[in-house]
């Protein structure tokens, strides 16, 4: 008897394997490894969240909740809005996800079908745009402009992407991995554009706080109107040291709210009770965190950059946002080779500028959220290697 083999879905087959996951498997566990190729710190996360959950999860908070998020952590994110953003939202305007990737991936649902496009700006973190390709919509990735270590948004190059089947513009500022942050005059164009073309925008201001010249990157916030079709996603990972929790939300118009509950429903069905009490800490007593974390990545930062720079054979600049340096190394043209010679030879983890996309192939992504006494440590062995190279 023969037996036939069924296939996998076509959407299971577009899904690729991370190009950063592949550096990370090939070198994890090593010997003096120092890992900056992953968007996350050294530090976990604060006591007083972890404790507000512990103390949920004795206290037996363990059944089924709210699919859109307890009405206690909705409250507490239009605080967090009204501290940061100056906003006025409504506790209908946020919906609680098992994660910032998460809530970009229901946005995407909610807002374009198979056979749709939606327009992003590369280089961008790919996940955003395999999400996009597992779900059949068509990725239409336009280039950000790189020039004298500065990268830049051409505005009009992106109204020229646009087409019948654009349905959203999906804007990750400040931008991992560039650090680009749109300035105001970015945002305003692209929300005008939006407002001409019948647009979605997909807002992913997750590196929100991570912002280096003042206390926040300009947001959509700052030049929309409340009739503005703008769907934001965050997550509370980075701000919070809370990458492994897989919590984020989601700040939506709230005429489409019981259509992301239903999107909700139909994924996960919503996130535990307990892990969204320590949410709730975190948003109400973690300014104070979130601010000594920032001021430690500016420090970092500036290490890992002026190192680099000053062996004359990389172009970048300190970026204005997020956590990463983007850098590019003379020579280099396939960042992806490049990336198993550096970990064999110095022990430093980058991920390749070719995970992602148009016009990333020829950098390296450091993330500099740690301790700056082993970001100095990763700066020698990185410029010993740059010079020697
Ligand atoms: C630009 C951007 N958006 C969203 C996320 C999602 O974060 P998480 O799924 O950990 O909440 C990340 C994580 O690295 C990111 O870099």
């Amino acid at each position: 008897m023969t037996f036939t083999r069924p296939e996998i879905s076509r959407r299971a087959a577009a899904a690729p394997r991370s190009g950063i996951g592949e550096i990370v498997a090939y070198a994890r566990g090593r010997d003096n490894l120092m890992p900056l190729w992953i968007g996350e710190g050294d530090l976990p996360t604060p006591t007083f969240i972890s404790d507000a959950a512990g103390d949920a999860l004795r206290a037996g908070e363990t059944f089924y909740t709210w699919t859109q998020g307890i009405p206690e952590l909705r409250q507490a994110l239009v605080r967090y809005y009204q501290r940061h953003y100056a906003t006025s939202l409504s506790a209908d305007n946020m919906y609680v996800t098992g994660s910032g990737m998460q809530a970009i991936v229901l946005a995407l649902q909610a807002v374009a079908s198979a056979g749709d496009e939606v327009i992003y700006l590369t280089p961008a973190w790919p996940n955003v745009v395999n999400a996009m390709t597992v779900s059949e919509v068509n990725p239409v990735g336009v280039e950000l402009t790189f020039d004298d270590g500065r990268w830049s948004l051409d505005i009009d190059r992106l109204a020229a992407a646009i087409t019948p089947r654009t349905k959203a513009l999906f804007v990750n500022t400040p931008s991992n991995p560039t650090g680009w942050t749109a300035t105001r005059e970015d945002l305003a164009a692209l929300v005008q554009l939006a407002r001409q073309h019948g647009l979605w925008i997909i807002a992913d201001e997750i590196y929100g706080l991570y912002y280096y010249p003042g206390p926040r990157a300009p947001s959509f916030f700052d030049v929309m109107d409340a009739e503005d079709r703008i769907i934001f996603a965050n997550s509370f990972s980075k701000n919070w040291c809370m990458t492994g929790w897989r919590v984020g939300w989601l700040v939506a118009p709230a005429d489409i709210g019981q259509t992301l509950t239903n999107l909700i429903q139909y994924s996960t069905s919503g996130v535990a009770q307990f892990m969204q009490k320590g949410a709730i800490a975190a948003l109400d007593h973690g300014d104070d965190f979130i601010r000594s974390n920032i001021e430690r990545a500016r420090i970092s930062r500036d290490i890992l950059c002026d190192a680099l720079v000053a062996t004359n054979r990389v172009e970048t600049r300190k970026p204005d946002g997020a956590l990463y340096a983007f850098l590019k190394i003379d020579g280099v043209t396939d960042s992806r080779d490049e990336a198993f010679r550096i970990v064999d030879a110095t022990g430093v983890g980058l991920a390749p500028g070719t995970a992602f996309g148009a016009g990333g192939a020829s950098f390296m992504r450091g993330c500099f959220l740690r301790d700056p006494k082993q970001v100095e440590d990763a700066a020698e062995r990185l410029t010993r290697y740059i010079r020697n190279r």
